[in-house]
């Protein structure tokens, strides 16, 4: 019966609904003190392989849990999100394993790297910026061509500048938006600082990839500090001079739609 059940909420999930959903997840719900990556539990509760009826997911997302951790939602997510993201959980009803077998965000994944159509030197770098291979690559702090985490800025408006601009910013061996957030409970993790609202400081856990977006009570902050230790040179080193090149014109295509050829020596 309860079989029957699941299989029915699951035919009848809209498959765009449910990506869309796993979207939200990855970056509201499955942030590390939380449902865990997939819902596979945090220091929530776990969601996956679990039948949850859909009224009672969409209230508890919606208004919270009492007296627990749990927010609700509603001032933060649209009516139709919270649909999305209920829709995603429901689909993790039937899954038997702890854990998904594919931990990775949406759209960073081999499958997302292998659907790209356009010029030869962009789709290089496409799948550079993507590359699942390398810890971090680009796409664990950047979006671009409606992919990848956001942590870092929008890559999109980058199309506007040079190869040389683009060049210095990429290999920058400085930072000015990271730093290191001590808790008063004594955690501490190098973070990028997104907003704060009311007592609330929102920032990127970026310890290890992908960055989980956290919202932190100001009170429970002891410090934030300056952070020397990150900057993103260090992250471009995981890459050679000619795959840079090659990113650079993945950005310019995905951000300006433009066929640019670069050569390594333009982001000297
Ligand atoms: C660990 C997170 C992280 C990774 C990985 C990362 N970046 Fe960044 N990126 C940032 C942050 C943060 C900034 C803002 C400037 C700063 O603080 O250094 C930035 C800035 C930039 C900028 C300048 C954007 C602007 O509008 O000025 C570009 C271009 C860029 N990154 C490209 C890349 C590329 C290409 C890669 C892969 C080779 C990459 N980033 C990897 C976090 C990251």
């Amino acid at each position: 019966m309860i079989a029957v059940a699941l299989l029915m909420a699951q035919a009848a999930a809209d498959p765009a609904a449910v990506a869309k959903g796993e979207a939200i997840f990855a970056q509201s719900c499955s942030v590390g003190y939380c449902h865990g990556v997939g819902g596979s539990a945090g220091r929530g509760p776990r969601l996956r392989g679990r039948g949850f009826d859909r009224t009672y997911l969409v209230n508890v997302t919606r208004d919270g849990v009492p007296k627990s951790a749990m927010p609700g939602w509603k001032d933060r997510l649209s009516g139709g999100e919270i649909d999305s993201v209920v829709s995603y959980i429901m689909s993790l009803a039937s899954a038997t394993d702890a854990a998904p077998a594919n931990p990775m965000p949406p759209g960073v994944g081999p499958a997302a790297v292998n659907a790209f159509k356009g010029p030869a030197q962009a789709g290089r770098g496409h799948a550079a910026f993507f590359d699942a291979q390398k810890q971090p690559r680009c796409a664990t702090c950047h979006a671009l061509g409606g992919r990848g985490i956001a942590a870092g800025p929008d890559l999109s408006k980058a199309a506007s500048m040079t190869p040389k601009q683009l060049g210095a910013a990429i290999q920058a061996t400085s930072s000015n938006h990271t730093s290191i957030v001590k808790l008063k409970n004594g955690e501490s993790f190098p973070a990028l600082q997104t907003g704060s609202e009311g007592g609330i400081v929102k920032l990127y856990d970026l310890t290890s990839p992908p960055p989980v977006l956290r919202s932190v009570l100001r009170e429970e902050i002891g410090s934030i500090a300056k952070e020397t230790g990150w900057s993103h040179g260090a992250v471009s080193k995981e890459y050679t001079a000619a795959q840079l090149a090659d990113i650079v014109s993945y950005i310019y295509y995905a951000g300006a739609g433009t066929t640019r050829p670069v050569k390594a020596e333009e982001l000297k």
